[in-house]
């Protein structure tokens, strides 16, 4: 246990604007059966006086996980000590951060599909049993003890809920999924940075933004401060539905909120793959980007909205998909694959 907790406890993650993440229960919006599950076990475990049960986030990025690990810590009172799953190399320095914990304290670990084989299965006791077990010693003569930890809560947040290992699934009591937000929720998001920005923006500023911002918190702050900034130089800052088109459009971002990788994903399968099915890697190639911030970050949208499918045997573009492209309708020979 040489490590530097401090080193790997430093923050994971600065937002542009911290300033529009939502505090507590309260400000955030959206997720509705999430959050009012975890409000009730929060509550629950603060008038009883212990730590909250360990809980994974998943789902797609900017969703508003991380978000929610923090506004956790702050609804119990506590702490919240964060580390990156890929920055933890070796057991000791989990161990010694395991160590730090006060009793009822969050610790939360990011990206925590990504976790060494060898570190995780120093979270199997320590999140069971709260204690880790320490070798003392080298050689025949080492022995191993066990170090007791104070009660914590474990925060897991993941992009990949199925790349997590069974084990280490089973050891979180609260499982908490996200999904892509409502346009309706999305504006009042935006409403509220706009408010935080000193942006003027008009109902139907809003509603544009909202539809096309791809279901995401994180993608809807982005789009108002680009297209602020097109509203600040080219008009009087005011951000109006024709202003926000106008942006929109130099941005990239069509209509449907698709941007121009999201069109060269489903282009690639509809034209160089006949429509698909393609594997996700041969896919991944011929786009030029890497099969995880495909998987990751794109399909997930993309199948949510009914332009993608995954089959067994591979990737898909559907009919709607398709007429996204301005394409004839499918080979009827595909049509038993969609
Ligand atoms: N429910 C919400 N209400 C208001 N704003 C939100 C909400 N969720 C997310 N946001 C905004 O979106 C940004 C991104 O959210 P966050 O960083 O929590 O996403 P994430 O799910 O952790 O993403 P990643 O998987 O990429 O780490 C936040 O900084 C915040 O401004
Ligand atoms: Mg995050």
């Amino acid at each position: 246990m040489d490590a530097d907790p401090n080193r790997l406890m430093a923050p994971i993650e600065e937002t542009p604007d911290p300033a529009l993440r939502p505090r507590n229960l309260d400000e955030y919006v959206g997720q509705d059966r999430v959050r009012d599950n975890l409000r009730i076990y929060i509550r629950a475990a603060l008038q009883r006086g212990e730590a909250l049960d360990h809980v994974l986030l998943s789902g797609p990025p900017g969703l508003g996980k991380t978000s929610m690990a923090y506004i956790l810590a702050e609804e119990l009172g506590v702490e919240l000590r964060t580390a990156s799953g890929p920055t933890i190399e070796r057991k000791g320095d989990l161990a010694a951060i395991l160590n730090g914990l006060q009793p009822r304290e969050v610790l939360f670990i990011d990206e925590i599909h990504r976790l060494h084989r060898a570190v995780e299965e120093v979270l199997y006791p320590a999140m069971e049993d709260f204690e880790i077990d320490v070798v003392l010693g080298q050689g025949p003569g080492a022995n191993s003890v066990k170090l007791p930890l104070s009660r914590f809560t474990m925060v897991g947040a993941t992009t990949r809920s199925g790349m997590l290992s069974a084990p280490l699934r089973a050891r979180f009591g609260i499982h908490a999924t996200f999904d892509f937000y409502a346009p309706e929720e999305l504006q009042q998001i935006l409403a509220r940075s706009a408010r935080k920005l000193e942006v003027v923006l008009t109902p139907e500023g809003c509603a544009e933004l909202a539809r096309r911002s791809r279901g995401t918190p994180r993608i809807a702050n982005r789009l108002l401060r680009r297209v602020r900034d097109f509203a600040q130089v080219e008009g009087d800052g005011t951000v109006n539905a024709s202003v926000a088109k106008d942006a929109l459009g130099r941005l990239d971002i069509d209509e449907h909120g698709l941007d121009g990788m999201d069109r060269k994903i489903l282009h690639t399968i509809a034209v160089k793959f006949s429509g698909g099915p393609v594997g996700l890697d041969t896919m991944a190639h011929a786009i030029g980007e890497s099969p995880d911030t495909i998987e990751d970050t794109y399909e997930p949208y993309l199948i949510q909205q009914g332009y993608l499918n995954r089959t067994p045997r591979g990737r898909v573009v559907t009919p709607r998909g398709r007429r996204h492209l301005g394409l004839p309708g499918p080979d009827p020979t595909q049509q038993s694959l969609l």
